[in-house]
């Protein structure tokens, strides 16, 4: 089949490198990909946000799959608009696709199916809020409800704190998408990311991460989209994603089936492992980017044929993904100055070089200059390598890093150090 998979990151880049080498796969297209893509798909000057765009190519190119890698054409419609022209699309309409852009609806569907997450309240205006912060207990945790890259969330350590958020959120500083509030308990445990596939009414299993959101080793310095990741997450046990996939992915699904917004793509929990078992943090309505580059360093299968069997209804009849045992763990090469101004054309070379022994490089923020590939955004590259241990997939990822020669470039040097120290004892 004639596939197009929507986005230009590290995730895009994981995704079409698999995309290419499945049987099922006759033609690959990304718009609007990147350098790395290049290698795997023929790239269209089409953006992931330009939706008009992106369905008239697939008429005019006889696409039969679409994959969307990004949030933003999900929340903004860009499956419903395919799926009502024909097309097999990967990733849910926009209002399945709400799981992600509004986190007051998320808390909603979770009250309404029993599913375990943090205590809540919905807010409107700073005068509610601030009358709300009263029922909760410090440290606080007070949430931008629409899409804000990942940055509008503000964890209160003190009451002084949590009322300054409130105002913060309300006087714009994540724009619309603070204009409403959504103010939660909050919950101690170790993180960890689960994802699952649905087609709507069935759901499979797809593997575990853990990634790392601050930018500075140790886990300090402002949030980041992800400075690296590593897959499977041993912490979340088999007996711990069952308790996932009954108390939270099932009641999802069969939440929004039932309301009539049925979820197709795949699901990503973010979760808290507390003393009380699994609770959700957030959904997202896509794949995690870097985690999605460490599950399809692992991935062996046909994946375009088990995202369309996804896409199709036809979930039940697929065989369960084909995951290596291996570990495999991710460092994100960021340009210096990320997250706040990340430095742009900072030349890099040794890329090949570093790929010898099975390494990949996935490229993120990336952009031809002449022959030579140079930083384009925050994050640059996902350098990405497998082993028995995360210690040793660690220390390949980090020798390969260590090949790389992109001056204006950092990356952080403890990625995997959760397992790393558990695997030491
Ligand atoms: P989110 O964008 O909702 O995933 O939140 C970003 C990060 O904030 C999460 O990865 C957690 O580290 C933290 N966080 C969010 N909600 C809570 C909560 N209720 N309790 C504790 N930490 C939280
Ligand atoms: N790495 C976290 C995310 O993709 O949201």
């Amino acid at each position: 089949m004639n596939i197009l998979l929507v986005g230009s990151g590290g995730r895009e880049h994981a995704l079409s490198w698999q995309l290419a080498q499945s049987p099922s796969c006759a033609k690959l297209y990304a718009a609007p990909g990147n350098p790395g893509i290049e290698a795997h798909a023929e790239c269209v000057g089409i953006a992931a946000d330009d939706l008009d765009g992106l369905v008239a190519f697939c008429t005019a190119h006889a696409i039969d799959f679409v994959v969307v890698g990004p949030e933003a054409p999900l929340v903004a419609g860009l499956a419903d608009r395919l799926r009502a022209r024909g097309i097999a699309t990967f990733g849910p309409g926009a209002a399945a696709a709400q799981l992600e852009g509004s986190k007051g609806f998320t808390k909603d569907l979770c009250a309404r199916a029993a599913i375990p997450t943090a205590g809540y309240r919905r807010c409107t205006s700073a005068a509610e809020a601030l009358a709300a912060l009263g029922d909760f207990a410090i440290p606080v945790v007070i949430k931008a409800d629409g899409l804000a890259a990942g940055k509008g969330v503000i964890i209160a350590e003190t009451r002084a704190d949590a009322d300054a958020a409130v105002a913060d959120m309300f006087d714009g500083a994540f724009g619309g998408a603070g204009a409403e509030v959504v103010i939660e308990e909050y919950m101690a445990g170790e993180e960890a990311s689960f994802f699952a596939l649905s087609d709507g009414t069935n759901v499979m299993a797809f593997g575990s991460a853990q990634d790392h959101k601050r930018v500075g080793d140790g886990d300090v310095g402002p949030n980041t989209g992800g400075m690296g990741a590593y897959s499977p997450a041993p912490v979340l046990t088999a007996d711990l994603e069952a308790q996932v996939m009954d108390r939270i992915i099932r009641p999802t699904v069969a939440t929004l089936a039932a309301d009539g917004t049925p979820y197709v793509g795949v699901l990503f929990a973010g979760l808290m492992l507390t003393d009380m078992g699994p609770k959700l943090i957030e959904y997202n309505a896509r794949f995690g980017d870097p985690e999605c580059q460490v599950l399809m360093m692992r991935y062996a299968g046909d994946l375009a044929a088990l995202l369309y069997a996804a896409s199709t209804g036809a979930l039940a009849d697929a065989p369960p993904p084909a995951f290596a045992s291996d570990y495999a763990l991710t460092v994100v090469m960021a340009a210096n100055g990320y997250p706040a101004t990340p430095e742009k054309g900072g030349a890099i070379h040794g890329i090949a070089d570093a790929e010898s022994g099975g390494v990949r490089v996935f490229h993120a923020g990336t952009a031809r200059d002449g022959n030579t590939i140079v930083a384009a955004g925050g994050r640059v590259l996902n350098v990405t390598a497998t082993g028995r241990t995360v210690t040793e997939a660690q220390a390949r990822a980090y020798a390969a890093v260590d090949k790389l020669d992109f001056a204006s470039g950092f990356c952080r040097r403890d990625i995997g150090w959760r397992e790393v120290a558990r695997e030491a004892r």
